[in-house]
């Protein structure tokens, strides 16, 4: 019997988050996701994933100075985003310069647990500077040098634009950075853990990730939602653009979940803070636009009787679209997000690792013996 998609197989355990499914709860490390959301930032997040609790105020301190210590990144790098044409997809880009990181990392190809913390560090640090850095290069605009002085959040927003940003937005992107930071068995993180399990090293098991993520079907979706809503363009349109689309058996982008068959519970706390930025002065537009499809999705599946509820990324797209990220680095900032997850199940893998290696059922001919080239048809 074979599983399509390895739905419901449990792979390996983690101490790093539970979902539930039916209930659309979430929790890292215990906690639950709007707990964190609300009342921790990024770097406490990543504390949480790779030492196994929230930090105190020392220790906090000691990782957000690491994290921004490590934030530059070899010239080289920038060099080689350089040369990229300027079309390549940011995430193909991110991906390229990811499994270079491992040429100017001196752990590179120590897999021991200190040397992979190390690492963790380094890596979820430097590719929210990757990621900005390829975004000014591509527009003809020189890369802006991290500061230490910012929030993993506030920086890269700096470091993108050229400009500190306000409290809102860092708080913004601070939030959207923990809801996307870790998420079980999904398929960027299963690669990640499939490539070290090898006992490849930790850049290798990125490069994997990141390659994953960039699909329609798990990170791009994000990217798409954006489209969609350009589409649409008001909400007049919504109704039939929506209807029409389902009657032709088409997805819609940022709806449905191989795991919760309920709202997904990172989806109304990014919809709260779109409310928020559209209140401040951002543009409304999308928001309504993005209501109005969740009403008519509402009704629509309920109609059909499925369970398909709005995911993480359907309100991502429009807050960052209103944050002034351009479209096609969405995926992106969810890998600099995710970067923290995939760490921490990469270590978690290396700490009790066994090969992973499922099988597949052959379903193709069998007994036949090689004709002569000739005779072949
Ligand atoms: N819009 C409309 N219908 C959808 C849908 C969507 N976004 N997602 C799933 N469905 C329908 C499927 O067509 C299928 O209908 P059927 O039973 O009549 O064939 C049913 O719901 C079950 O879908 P299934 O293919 O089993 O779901 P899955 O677990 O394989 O896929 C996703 C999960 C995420 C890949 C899927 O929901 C999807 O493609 N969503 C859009 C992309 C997206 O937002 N991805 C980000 C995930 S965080």
């Amino acid at each position: 019997m074979s599983s399509r998609g390895l739905e419901g197989v449990v792979v390996a355990e983690t101490r790093l988050s539970k979902i539930y499914g039916e209930q659309g709860r979430l929790l890292y490390g215990g906690y639950e996701i709007a707990d964190l959301a609300e009342n921790t930032t990024f770097e406490e997040v990543c504390h949480l994933l790779w030492y196994g609790g929230l930090p105190n105020r020392e220790q906090l301190e000691s990782l957000k100075a690491k994290l921004a210590r490590e934030r530059a990144v070899h010239p080289d790098l920038i060099e080689l985003l350089r040369r990229l044409p300027r079309d390549t997809h940011p995430m193909a880009a991110l991906r390229t310069a990811a499994s270079a990181l491992a040429s100017y990392d001196e752990d590179a190809e120590d897999n021991s647990d200190e040397a992979n913390l190390r690492k963790a560090i380094r890596i979820t640090a430097k590719l929210a500077t990757l990621t900005a850095a390829f975004d000014r290069l591509r527009h003809g605009k020189e890369p802006v040098e991290p500061r230490e002085d910012l929030s993993h959040a506030a920086n890269f927003l700096y470091m993108l634009h050229g400009e500190e940003p306000g409290d809102l937005e860092a708080r913004i992107i601070d939030a959207a950075l923990i809801l996307h930071a870790e998420h079980g068995m999904n398929a960027s993180t299963f690669s990640a853990r499939v490539t070290v399990s090898t006992l490849s090293d930790m850049h290798s098991g990125l490069t994997s990730a990141i390659g994953t993520l960039k699909g329609p079907l798990h990170g791009g979706a994000n990217e798409r939602v954006m489209k969609m809503l350009q589409e649409i363009g008001s909400v007049d349109n919504v109704e039939a653009w929506i209807t029409s689309a389902l009657d032709r058996k088409e997805r819609i982008m940022g709806f449905g979940h191989r795991v919760y068959r309920a709202l997904d519970p990172r989806a109304p706390i990014l919809k709260k803070l779109a409310e928020e930025l559209s209140g401040r002065g951002g543009n409304v537009k999308w928001l309504e636009i993005s209501e109005r499809i969740q009403a008519v999705m509402a009704r629509e599946m309920e109609r059909r009787g499925k369970q398909i509820y709005p995911n993480v990324d359907f309100f991502s797209a429009s807050v960052y679209y209103t944050l002034g990220i351009p479209m096609d680095l969405f995926t992106n900032v969810f890998a600099c997000a995710r970067a923290a997850g995939w760490t921490a199940h990469m270590i978690e893998q290396y700490k009790d690792n066994r090969l992973i290696r499922p099988k597949a059922g052959y379903v193709g001919p069998e007994g036949l013996s090689v004709p002569p080239i000739d005779e072949r048809a």
